[in-house]
């Protein structure tokens, strides 16, 4: 019988639900209210048009949790920086959260694709800048001084997320896609998986629960991402080290 192909190229989309346990809010959970208001109606140009100083609030409010001292990457989070470092092959990770934990965990070149909480942007100008503090209407840009157009690095609903071709490039080549803690619900992160698959790649989920494109998955393995990724990450590194002496 041939001996199947070794992976060598590894895509991993990562969601909310892997920092589920690290003590962040997950948007379509049970906690994934804020003041009665879903992320999708504060999350819009239409909203922060409409209403700025409720929108600075809702990502201020993020961005104070983040920073707290009791919020820290988890073991899913090290277990893919251990992948990354480890493997011998590509691992690109994409994710669509705006937290920092993966770069914490330290992992190399996360692609956020829904943008990052702990920068801000200029409207006026475009300058991104770290942005560690409160933002509101009276925030001034430090690289043009325009005063009121100071705006979260974040991309809205209605707005093109960053890295997609990089990431349909990447999920051409890959052998093997990953999504973890992610509901499948939000386009076109959610559609990673169909890209991979047309391409020939195997592709696994890692969820608390079958999430919205579970069926076009090879495999779903269900649990906290906590547990289910280090088991996935040591199952992948062992089966690379078979494929290297087998060689
Ligand atoms: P969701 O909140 O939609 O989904 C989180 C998923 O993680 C759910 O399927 C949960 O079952 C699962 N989950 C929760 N805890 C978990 C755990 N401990 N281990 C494993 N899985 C767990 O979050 P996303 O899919 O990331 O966009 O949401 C996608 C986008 O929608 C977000 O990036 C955001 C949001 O509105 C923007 O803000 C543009």
């Amino acid at each position: 019988m041939p001996m199947p192909m070794p992976t060598r190229s590894i895509v991993i989309l990562t969601g909310a639900g892997i920092s589920a346990e690290s003590g962040l809010p997950t948007f379509r959970g049970a906690d994934g209210l804020w003041k009665g208001h879903r992320a999708e109606e504060v999350a819009t140009p239409e909203a922060f048009a409409r209403d700025p100083a409720l929108v600075h609030e809702f990502y201020n409010t993020r961005r104070r949790l983040l920073l707290d001292p009791g919020i820290a990457p988890n073991a899913a989070h090290l277990a893919i920086a251990r992948l990354q470092s480890e493997f011998p092959g590509e691992v690109q990770l994409f994710t669509q959260n705006v937290d920092d934990l993966h770069e914490r965990a330290g992992s190399p070149d996360v692609r956020h694709m829904h943008g990052e909480l702990l920068k801000s942007r200029c409207a006026a100008c475009g300058a991104v800048a770290e942005c560690r503090g409160d933002l509101g209407e009276e925030s001034r840009c430090a690289a043009c001084q325009a005063p009121g157009v100071m705006r979260p690095h974040i991309v809205w609903f209605g707005e093109v997320p960053f890295f997609l071709e990089e990431a349909v490039a990447m999920l051409r080549s890959a052998d093997l896609f990953i999504a973890v803690g992610t509901s499948g619900r939000v386009y076109p992160a959610a559609g990673f998986v169909r890209v991979a698959k047309a391409s020939g790649a195997r592709a696994i989920e890692v969820n608390l629960e079958e999430s919205a494109t579970a069926a076009l998955f090879d495999e779903c393995r269900i649990g906290t991402a906590s547990d289910q990724v280090p088991v996935l990450v040591e199952a992948l590194l062992a089966e690379a080290a078979a494929a290297a002496f087998g060689d």
